[in-house]
């Protein structure tokens, strides 16, 4: 498609290029182009068909005297019409006929005998001077009313004899004729060197052989230059004229022109140029209107096309009636369509099956979480249960001890007690019922008669009742201080029993309750509390509180539980400083932000922590202290509840024999938080 329209531009652009020449161009000098054009084409022509019959004169020659072989040649050689020998006799202008054969057909087809034809050639003699001279001369043989001939004669040395020979040859001249021909508005004719007619469609003219008299054939004749081209005037016209010599016997080839025929000619070829040139120009815009139609409609339809594939229209295809490229690419496009929608299908599909898949690793992770939470509550339950049970373990002899040493106190009171009734109140009894009845008998006489009398061991019966009264009672005074210090001792081991039950259900609690408060409210409190225990040991407590407001210091959690926390701290550090009979025992509470969290660090000058007891002071149980003093829970107590807190609780410096730095620290809770 595009070939064509390349080839119409080309043509029209052609046309269009030759048409603007003729305008611009000096139509003289196209003329004579067309004219030289012709002249030298001729001239070639004609060169190589005398030589030709150059090379034939030497065969015949050669075999001139095989007449048999000789009408051979004649039969294949329609144009050759005589062939002679002839050779120099002693005088140089005497020739002597040697042989002669003649194409027997072509004297018939003009009723000629041999005889006669040799007349005709004393009309037109042979120029044996000038072949001699020139080694082949072409001359013509035509007689007024006979047939056109032209002959050529060539000098040449006979095999075997003496002297100059010249064999000539009679030709026919419609080949020549033939070649002239047609040659549009240049007449072409050829001359000899002498300029006398040669070849000339005008029959009369060339069986005259006279002299063509005009400029273009006497330049012709006197120049030595073999081609030339001439604007001459010749009967009463103006022309145009060229000539061209040909190497072989003298011929020249005239070409001329009539000015004003040419020019009318080039004028007709400029019409028809640009009346071609307007019919292509018309054609071609037509071919493309249509060509545009046919190119620009599928390559909307594709436009259109793609901008629908843009927004996502896959499913549809182009169709394009023609062959060629823009078929090729609407194909291409549908095979595209087809192949992204098959691949966002696919797309659809996996995306669903992805999100089926997301789905379902989902909820399975949902499920695999609620069971790892499950799981996590039961590990912590299970955790504290261990702890529990280790606690129980651990502790079970310590409660069991005083629960012993208690019921053995129990029974001894309890043996005092009916030693009691059985003795003593037996006694008093007697005596007090002795005094009433005496009394009641015979009044204050009658008991003071009874109590004068003297009984065993000589002693008045007051005496001994008195003595009596005053041995239980100081029997009793003694079995009420024994039962005073069972008491205390009951009462002490029950403080123990407790406190170790109270640790362990602190262990096993599972929080109280969160809400936002300042940390400085439970360590204050928790001062206040032990202020005797403090007061009474002379202890400096320093506190080093932050000075940022209030509110940046608080934490979500229990004001009792972190009393708890405190209460433990502090009086570990109290027992550390009674420990270590410091006479000026020191407490530093500081409190302090940093990076989100709220620090509380406890410092007391105690013992310190001995390194190989740092590792093990959080674990439940661990004490260095008497069984009276401490059940080795507080640490782990205050452990478990800072965490629950989001908090933590380390040993920041410890330094046996100088003291102890605990640090306790919370996350920041917002403001927000603490006022709601
Ligand atoms: N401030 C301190 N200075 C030196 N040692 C300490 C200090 N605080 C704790 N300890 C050591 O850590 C051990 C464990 O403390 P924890 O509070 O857990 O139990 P306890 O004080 O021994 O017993 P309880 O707390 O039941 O009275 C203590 O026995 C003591 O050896
Ligand atoms: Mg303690």
């Amino acid at each position: 498609m595009l070939l064509i329209m390349a080839c119409v531009l080309g043509a029209t652009a052609a046309y269009l290029g030759l048409a603007i020449r003729l305008f611009k161009d000096d139509k003289t000098q196209l003329v004579y182009e067309l004219n030289a054009g012709t002249v030298k084409t001729l001239s070639a022509e004609v060169e190589a068909v005398l030589l030709k019959y150059v090379d034939k004169v030497k065969l015949l020659t050669q075999g001139h005297q095989s007449a048999d072989w000789t009408t051979t040649v004649f039969e294949n050689e329609p144009d050759l019409i005589a062939f002679s020998l002839y050779r120099q006799g002693e005088q140089p202008s005497q020739w002597e006929r040697l042989s002669s054969v003649r194409n027997k057909d072509y004297l018939k087809l003009y009723g000629l005998s041999a005889t006669e034809v040799d007349k005709l050639r004393e009309a037109r003699p042979i120029p044996f001077a000038k072949a001699l001279a020139k080694g082949q001369v072409v001359f013509n043989s035509t007689v007024p009313g006979g047939a056109p001939i032209l002959s050529l004669a060539v000098a040449m040395d006979v095999k075997g004899r003496a002297g100059a020979h010249v064999a000539v040859v009679d030709l026919k001249v419609d080949r020549f004729l033939k070649m002239m021909g047609d040659r549009g508005i240049v007449s072409v004719f050829m001359v000899d060197d002498e300029g006398k007619v040669l070849v000339h469609s005008d029959a009369a003219l060339m069986a005259s052989n006279s002299q063509v008299d005009n400029e273009i054939v006497r330049q012709a004749v006197d120049s030595p230059v073999g081609f030339q081209m001439k604007r001459f005037e010749w009967k009463e016209t103006r022309w145009l004229g060229a000539y061209q010599n040909v190497k072989v016997g003298g011929l020249i080839v005239i070409g001329q022109a009539e000015e004003e025929t040419a020019f009318l000619a080039a004028k007709k070829l400029i019409q028809k140029s640009l009346l071609f040139a307007a019919i292509i120009v018309t054609v071609s815009l037509l071919i493309s209107g249509w060509q545009a139609g046919t190119f620009t409609q599928p390559l909307n339809k594709l436009v259109e096309a793609t901008e629908k594939l843009k927004e996502g229209e896959f499913s549809q295809s182009i169709h394009v009636d023609t062959k060629d490229e823009i078929a090729r690419l609407a194909t291409a496009f549908n095979t595209m369509a087809t192949d992204i929608q098959r691949q966002q299908t696919e797309l659809k599909a996996s995306k669903a099956d992805l999100e089926i898949k997301v789905k379902e690793r989902t909820s399975a992770l949902e499920a695999q979480k609620t069971k790892a939470s499950e799981a996590q509550d039961a590990l912590l339950r299970t955790t504290r249960l261990a702890a529990l049970g280790e606690l129980a373990g651990a502790t079970a002899h310590e409660v069991l001890n005083p629960l012993n040493n208690m019921n053995i106190r129990v029974e001894k009171m309890k043996k005092r007690l009916s030693q009691i009734d059985a003795n003593n109140l037996e006694v008093m009894h007697q005596i007090v019922d002795g005094w009433k009845k005496s009394y009641a008998e015979g009044g204050w006489d009658l008991l003071q008669k009874e109590l004068s009398k003297t009984v065993d061991g000589g002693k008045k019966l007051l005496e001994e009742d008195l003595d009596n009264l005053a041995t239980i009672s100081r029997e009793e005074k003694k079995k009420l201080k024994d039962d005073q210090d069972d008491v205390d001792f009951l009462i002490k081991e029950m403080t123990r029993i407790s406190r170790m039950v109270n640790g362990m259900r602190s262990l096993s609690r599972v929080g109280g309750e969160r809400k936002p408060l300042d940390i400085h409210v439970p360590i204050e409190d928790t001062l206040a509390a032990l202020s005797d225990l403090i007061e009474k040991r002379k202890i400096t407590v320093i506190k080093e509180f932050g000075a940022e407001a209030k509110d940046s210091y608080v934490i979500t959690g229990d004001r009792d539980e972190l009393v708890q926390v405190f209460s433990n701290l502090l009086r570990n550090a109290l027992h550390a400083i009674d420990a270590a009979k410091r006479r000026s025992g020191e407490i530093r509470i500081a409190t302090k932000l940093t990076q989100g969290r709220i620090e509380i660090r406890l410092t007391d000058n105690g013992t310190g922590i001995a390194a190989q007891h740092v590792a093990k002071v959080f674990e439940p149980t661990f004490t260095t202290k008497s069984v009276e003093e401490g059940t080795g829970l507080g640490l782990s107590i205050s452990r478990r509840l800072i965490r629950a807190f989001g908090g933590e609780i380390e040993i920041e410096t410890t330094t046996a024999g100088v003291g102890t730095t605990f640090l306790v620290w919370f996350p920041v809770q917002s403001a927000a938080k603490a006022s709601g």
